[in-house]
């Protein structure tokens, strides 16, 4: 039997207004895959960096590019919503903040974490 159903029919990226607690869910998924990702590379950047003077200086003269800066900028920006919206995630695991105004509001709250502690670490360095 053919049944009538409103679903799209195709899902433009583009047109998905998401909720903040999909922004901040999708940004917790993308951040920890790119962290994931980086590790082999800053396993061996840090590896490089203690071997002797010389791979140290290495290591310095690769940061010393704004598309490496710029990467190095997105994975502290991950490391700090991951581990905010993770927290997160971890709280409404244990039935905390289901309803749907308390889990808008710590949506909110994480993402304004993330990028507040993103601000405070760049800061740090750049002081
Ligand atoms: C800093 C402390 C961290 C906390 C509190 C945290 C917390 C979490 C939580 C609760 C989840 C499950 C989310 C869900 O229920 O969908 C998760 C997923 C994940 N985490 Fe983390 N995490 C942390 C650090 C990291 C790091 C350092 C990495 C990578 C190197 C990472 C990679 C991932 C990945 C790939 C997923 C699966 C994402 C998905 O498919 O939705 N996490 N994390």
């Amino acid at each position: 039997m053919l049944t009538k159903t409103h679903r799209p029919k195709y899902l433009n990226l583009l047109k998905i207004r998401l909720p903040i607690t999909g922004i901040a869910s999708i940004f917790h998924r993308i951040s920890g895959v790119l962290m994931f990702i980086s590790i082999p590379f800053l396993i061996y950047a840090l590896s490089l960096s203690v071997r002797s003077p010389e791979s140290f200086e290495q290591v310095c003269a690769f940061f010393d590019n704004m598309l490496i800066r710029a990467l190095a900028l997105i994975l502290v920006y991950s490391l700090a919503h991951h581990f905010f919206a993770g927290i997160r995630f971890l709280l409404l695991d244990l039935d905390i903040g289901l309803d749907l105004k308390t889990a808008r509001a710590s949506a909110l709250a994480a993402i304004l974490a993330g990028l507040a502690a993103f601000v405070v670490v760049v800061i740090g360095v750049l002081l």
